[in-house]
């Protein structure tokens, strides 16, 4: 939910939006890496369409920022890291005549303006994307931001299985479950260095179902399933 004086645009990024995504960059996480002009730039060369930031139109403030690439998803490894599904940021794995997955490098909103819908708009622009590309899935690492408290209680698993259950708020996760995808699995070290996850991430899915086929699903794993009513 946006204020209603104020409009959300979500378009592809453009280079002068750098300057004002390495700000976003560095107000969002507290903790390094944050991105480089050198890394933004090469997402443009490589993949364009797949960039995209959230303006503000009322004031033109840069608001969200997401950056995506399509892999080719046997080339990984189910737990593999950040650094491993982005070629470390550059994206310059980027494989778009052999992959069919759309992988999620980054998806952020200004601190201010989380949960006001920004997030979730950019996320309809990433599934639009995926549409339009006719892949069969979005997948990507989803922080287990919050496990730091409950660290000492239970292993990342654990914790997961309780968010996606609803007996845990997660934070990060719970936004990414209410966009419709679905825990694969979870992986350790693949954000060294998060205070907040403490490096773990549960790999998520989301499915165009217009394309996709049964061999397109990923594993189902019994702790990760949501509980219906
Ligand atoms: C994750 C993030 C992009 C979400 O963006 P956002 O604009 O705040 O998301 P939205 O307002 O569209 O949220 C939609 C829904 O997701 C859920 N949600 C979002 N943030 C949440 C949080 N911190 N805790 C629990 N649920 C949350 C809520 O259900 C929310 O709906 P509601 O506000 O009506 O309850 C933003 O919180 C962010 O930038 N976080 C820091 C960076 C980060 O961790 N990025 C993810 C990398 S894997």
């Amino acid at each position: 939910m946006i204020n209603s004086s104020s409009k959300i645009i979500v378009r592809n990024t453009t280079p002068e939006d750098f300057s004002k995504i390495l700000q976003l960059s560095k107000a969002v996480y507290s903790f390094p890496p944050h991105w480089t002009e050198r890394q933004l730039t090469s997402h443009l060369e490589v993949f364009p369409e797949g960039q995209f930031v959230a303006i503000d139109s009322s004031s033109g403030q840069l608001v969200g920022m997401a950056a995506s690439l399509i892999i080719r998803w046997d080339d990984y490894d189910l737990h593999g890291s950040w650094k491993d599904f982005t070629d470390a940021g550059m994206f310059t794995n980027h494989d778009p005549v052999h992959g069919r997955t759309l992988y999620g490098g980054e998806v952020m909103v200004s601190p201010e303006m989380q949960r006001r819908g920004i997030g979730s708009a950019i996320y309809a622009a990433r599934r639009r994307l995926v549409e339009r590309l006719r892949l069969p899935r979005l997948r990507a690492g989803a922080r287990l931001r919050g496990y730091y408290r409950y660290a000492d209680k239970m292993s990342p698993e654990e914790y997961t299985s309780k968010v996606v259950r609803g007996e845990i708020k997660g934070m990060t996760l719970n936004f990414q479950l209410k966009q419709g995808f679905r825990v694969l699995a979870v992986v350790s070290d693949y954000l060294p260095g998060d205070p907040e996850s403490l490096g773990h991430v549960a790999v998520i899915e989301w499915i165009n179902e217009q394309v996709a086929t049964p061999a397109d699903y990923g594993p189902r794993d019994p702790r990760f399933q949501p509980i219906f009513p």
